[in-house]
């Protein structure tokens, strides 16, 4: 994929270094003073994508851009900054999270079950109009066209049940063998029916902040051995609350005229994640907590993480829509 369109200060000076080869001492004061300066890192355009540019190093790179910077340790350094205010961000949205001597399963159920955010699987079931479906897949392609990836990063730094339990589920999520039932596939076949360029990081240019927010919370998890826990707690969650949202979605598009060939992604979902669920919570995140008790917060903490910012990106969305307006860049209103 090519560099993005930058969306400030920050962004312009470090697509600009990557595509020079040098990384200039400026730009990393640059970042150093926008994540002390944010004033909500979670929802910051500029922060965001520069944080999805570094982690992106690690996952399919950038065209022109020397494969060699994934490991510059001025840029990891760079990183850090942002990746400090990011943290600091979702510990102030989510609170302190109380750890008790329940099973962690039964911890993450009464978390789920205590989110009170917006149900945006409920909007596009009965009501979202095609252009807002089109917004919100351009919103969701930031992750699924890199679905399972994220959390794969978790997978070395595990052994026996929670090992065995996580690369169970992520098989699912890479098709079994089959790659053209890879979920992030599945997604992309979606798109391409509601006209959408599939194409991987093809639209990330139209994507909002919220967008980047949720998959840089993801490779935080995924790409450091410290946050572990919060990785695998995060991955539950999304297994907990998907089949039922799944089943919602799906029936949206039915809704708009679109047969199985289309909604088959959130028809794989509804199958699979009401098995994947019991196996991330009680047999992935139940063995990680039995070897090592002191990560029952962080699984906590992950999974508190990812109903945030699946809180941040509905917000966004129906916000914007309700407002009258898109929920893209740079775009002009969207019928309702
Ligand atoms: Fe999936
Ligand atoms: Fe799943």
């Amino acid at each position: 994929m090519r560099l993005p369109e930058p969306r400030g200060p920050l962004t312009d000076a470090l697509c600009t270094d990557l595509s020079a080869g040098t990384l200039s001492p400026a730009t990393a004061e640059l970042a150093e003073r926008t994540a002390a300066a944010a004033t909500d890192p979670l929802t910051d355009d500029d922060l965001q994508l520069a944080l999805a540019i570094c982690y992106e190093l690690h996952y399919r790179g950038f065209d022109g851009v020397d494969e060699d910077w994934e490991w510059d340790p001025d840029l990891l350094r760079l990183r850090a900054h942002l990746e400090r205010a990011h943290t600091a961000a979702l510990r102030g949205l989510v609170g302190d999270l109380a750890v008790t001597d329940e099973p962690v399963d039964r911890q993450l159920t009464a978390l789920i079950a205590a989110d009170d955010g917006p149900s945006l699987s409920s909007y596009m079931s009965r009501t979202g109009s095609l252009e807002q479906w089109r917004e919100y897949l351009t919103l969701r392609s930031v992750y699924h066209l890199k679905e399972a990836d994220p959390h794969t990063f978790a997978v070395p730094r595990l052994s026996g049940r929670t090992k065995a339990a996580m690369v169970e589920i992520q098989a699912d999520e890479y098709g079994g063998g089959a790659p053209e039932r890879m979920h992030s596939e599945l997604f992309a076949g979606m798109m391409r029916d509601l006209d959408l360029d599939a194409g991987y990081g093809a639209l990330w240019d139209d994507a909002p902040a919220a967008a980047f927010a949720s998959v840089n919370t993801m490779s935080l998890f995924g790409l450091h051995r410290r946050w572990r826990g919060a990785a695998l707690g995060h991955l539950a969650c999304v297994e907990m609350t998907s089949s039922e949202p799944s089943r919602r979605y799906s029936a949206g598009l039915r809704r708009l005229g679109f047969r199985g060939a289309t909604t088959v992604f959130y028809d794989e979902h509804v199958e699979a994640d009401a098995v994947h669920e019991q196996i991330a919570s009680v047999d992935m995140c139940g063995s990680l907590v039995a070897e090592e008790p002191e990560l029952a917060a962080d699984v906590l903490f992950g999974a508190a993480c990812s109903l945030a910012m699946d809180g941040l990106a509905a917000a966004h969305l129906l916000g914007a829509w309700e407002s009258g307006g898109s929920a893209l860049r740079g775009r002009a209103p969207v019928a309702a």
